[in-house]
């Protein structure tokens, strides 16, 4: 099975080039697909049933688990190290690269790879495709250049599933390791406004065993944050989103906050494709199943459903007022 929601554009946003020296992808070498020991569930870190069920996937993370092979994990480590060159900063992140599928087709060729996509539908329980939106395969965080600051903030993505990569190798590092709270946003959001972080019988930082591996995150609902860095190194981690194809669940993305930090030609244009999926899904749903009804109002709601999606990119792409972007840590 192939499940893809919107294909690779053939075309690039001006301003990027594809390496043109790069070793060509090959599943069979460069991939090592393992499956993850344990699993976490939202119900785990205290969410209610009735919000679970709006969301895209029951689970909240996994172990770490093996994705490249050695060789896949050394690829891996020098397209890194080049696309640093395009490195940008934001107020959560002091380095990250974006957009590096438009650069590098070995890394796209990773990201949209059908067999990993598959794995990664196994354990999320459903159907998932890698991003509708380039820009959100393949990102990466780079150490600080200011020691003191955490790789990234304690935050939520603005994108529902993911996997965090270990793309250097964690052994050579003093700190910086990825953590996750064990709790809910909102009980975040409570420590947060009394000046606090997670307290640290909370935090669970799981152990990576080399670069290439990774953890399953339902990014949008577990509070997350890559440490500071105890002395220098060189700490490069790779982060890849999915979108569970069945789209009657809430879409779980702070689009707008992307204006903050994402090439505008790209990004609205991604944007746009992305919930047009979406209401082009719910709409086919609402013309199998929409049954014959008297109900004049509860029909305008579920077509008013099938694209609330699409109101919504309209009404954050034209607001023409100040964004701020979310996180936790001031
Ligand atoms: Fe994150």
């Amino acid at each position: 099975m192939n499940s893809v929601a919107v294909p690779f554009p053939d075309s690039t946003p001006s301003g990027y080039t594809w390496f043109d020296d790069e070793p060509e992808f090959d599943a069979g070498l460069h991939l090592q697909l393992e499956k993850p020991a344990e699993k976490i569930y939202l119900e785990d870190l205290g969410y209610s049933e009735e919000e679970i069920a709006t969301k895209a996937s029951r689970v909240a993370a996994s172990s770490p688990f093996r994705v490249l092979s050695d060789e896949g994990a050394a690829i891996m480590l020098g397209v890194a190290r080049r696309l640093r060159a395009h490195a940008i900063s934001c107020e959560r992140i002091e380095n990250m690269v974006r957009g590096g599928c438009y650069r590098s087709r070995w890394l796209r060729d990773l990201c949209i790879n059908p067999a990993l996509t598959q794995q990664m539908s196994e354990i999320y329980e459903v159907e998932v495709a890698a991003h509708s939106m380039p820009l959100h395969l393949g990102h990466m965080n780079f150490s600080p250049d200011d020691l003191s600051r955490a790789v990234d903030k304690w935050h939520h993505d603005t994108i529902p599933l993911d996997f965090v990569m270990m793309v250097s190798d964690p052994a050579t590092l003093d700190g910086g390791q990825f953590e996750y709270f064990m709790g809910t946003k909102h009980e975040m959001t409570e420590l947060a406004a009394q000046g606090k972080t997670p307290p640290p019988d909370r935090v669970v930082a799981p152990e990576f065993p080399g670069p290439g591996s990774v953890i399953a995150l339902h990014g949008d609902m577990v509070v997350h944050r890559g440490a500071a860095l105890n002395s220098p190194g060189e700490r490069i981690s790779m982060v890849n989103a999915y979108v569970a194809m069945d789209t009657s669940g809430d879409d779980q993305h702070r689009h707008k906050d992307l204006r903050l930090v994402d090439d505008p030609e790209a990004l609205y244009a991604e944007w746009a494709k992305h919930a047009a999926w979406r209401a082009r899904e719910r709409l086919d749903t609402l013309i199998s199943e929409l049954e014959f009804s008297a109900d004049r109002l509860s029909v305008a709601k579920a077509l008013e459903h099938a694209v609330a999606d699409v109101a919504k990119a309209v009404e954050e792409m034209s607001d023409d007022g100040e964004i701020s972007m979310h996180h936790y840590e001031k």
